[in-house]
């Protein structure tokens, strides 16, 4: 079955000898390293920026395969396998950072940081792609082009760590990039992947609503920012109501406002912060621009002045449809084709976006909630992730890239 798919998408007479072997058992066979890997990175989690331990200690492990990993920063590992020069090199990611969460699973290897967990499952992301390099570097002779093995700091934080890697130059000569989140409450043995537009831009704005300070009981006299504020709030509500296509999915949400000083003063200044969320880019600069004319005349409308700071975030993240296909029939393979959805498509966003910008991409979502577990989603202090998921990511990222290997420009 794999076979002939992977002939269609790829046009390969080599895709054959890439779906022989059954990679699952193989990642299977690495379980108990993966859980260590696993473990190891999450009793110790390191926030965005500061990956420098977690770096080293992939490195390491890296070094330990006999492979020859760099650091472009500190906090960052690039790693390279095979040496085919004629064949397509396909750059694998794993972002490796924590959150400032203070952990409350109870687990025995739980965070030995106070305030920082492995909340998103990234240590995860990494120990699955350390497995990828056990796979492939088992068979680095054979392989018909190269593997480009990324492990990316500061995820979690915009503008992102990817940014920083690409200008580095590591899509360099790269055909094609893939990734995977594990991700909960979805279950173990499920998997989603979207052709296209897969995970939603994601910017922050931040707006300070000027007014004029008085006394509680004079109104007249002054310009009640706290008030205008409010205005603002409810009028940001009507911009994905009323100004965006109903077909189109978008998010405008204000998160904090913060206003006042005393019960009987009117308030000299508010500030309020939000994020804007889309799939479609003439979408985001829709909403980038009613936010600011929204907020200019409501504001205005109150007697007030606003002022706006709108930072740009995650592009929407693209999966290319060629390279989905592939990845869509390797995780078929190993989780059955009925387990493999098209969608939901997330309204969260994630700076693989910036890979899949330069270069074809697909971002795989991968259950990782064990069955009869409460299911904790990603960012929770409770959130635990199956162990028994990473085999699985493991199986289907190296598969996926096998065969993109096989195709031929
Ligand atoms: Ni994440």
């Amino acid at each position: 079955m794999i076979q002939r798919a992977g002939d269609a998408v790829t046009g390969s007479g080599g895709v054959a000898a890439v779906a022989k072997e059954n990679l699952l058992l193989r990642a299977r066979d690495l379980r108990d390293d993966l859980g260590r890997w696993r473990r190891h990175l999450h009793a110790h989690p390191e926030l965005s920026g500061q990956e420098t331990e977690t770096a080293a200690y992939i490195a390491a492990e890296l070094g330990a395969m006999g492979l020859a990993p760099r650091l472009p920063q500190p906090n960052a590992v690039v790693a390279e396998i095979g040496a085919d020069p004629d064949g397509p090199t396909i750059a694998l990611r794993a972002d490796i950072d924590a959150l400032p969460i203070a952990e409350e699973t109870g687990l025995p290897f739980s965070s030995r940081r106070p305030g920082v967990m492995h909340a998103c499952g990234h240590d995860g992301h990494a120990a699955v792609l350390l497995g990828v390099a056990r796979i492939l570097t088992a068979r680095a002779d054979r392989l018909r082009g190269r593997a480009r093995l990324i492990f990316q700091p500061a995820e979690e934080v915009p503008p992102g760590g990817a940014r920083e890697l690409i200008s580095a130059g590591v899509l360099g000569g790269v055909s094609a990039v893939i990734g995977l989140h594990l991700w909960c409450p979805l279950p173990t043995g499920k998997a989603i992947v979207v052709s296209g537009p897969a995970w939603a831009a994601a910017d922050r704005f931040r707006a300070v609503i000027h007014g004029r300070g008085g006394h509680g009981a004079k109104p007249q006299e002054a310009v009640d920012a706290l008030e205008a504020a409010c205005r603002c709030v409810v009028a940001l509500q009507s911009i994905v109501s009323r100004a965006i296509n109903p077909l189109d999915a978008a998010v405008v949400t204000v998160g904090t406002l913060h206003a006042g000083e005393a019960f009987n003063i009117v308030a000299d200044a508010a500030v309020l912060e939000g994020t804007v969320r889309a799939f479609d880019e003439d979408v985001r600069r829709l909403i980038k621009g009613r936010i600011a004319e929204v907020l200019a005349h409501t504001a205005a409308a109150a007697g007030a002045r606003a002022e706006l700071d709108y930072v740009d975030g995650y592009p929407v993240l693209r999966n290319d449809a060629k390279v989905a296909e592939v990845m869509r029939q390797a995780a078929g393979r190993y989780l059955g084709e009925k387990a493999v959805g098209d969608g939901p498509r997330e309204m969260a966003a994630d700076d693989f976006a910036r890979y899949a910008e330069c270069v074809p991409g697909c971002y795989m979502s991968l259950g990782a909630t064990a069955a009869g577990r409460p299911g904790y989603p990603n960012h929770h202090p409770h959130f635990t992730l199956d162990e028994d998921a990473l085999p699985v990511g493991a199986a289907i990222l190296a598969e996926t890239a096998l065969h993109l290997m096989q195709r031929r420009a």
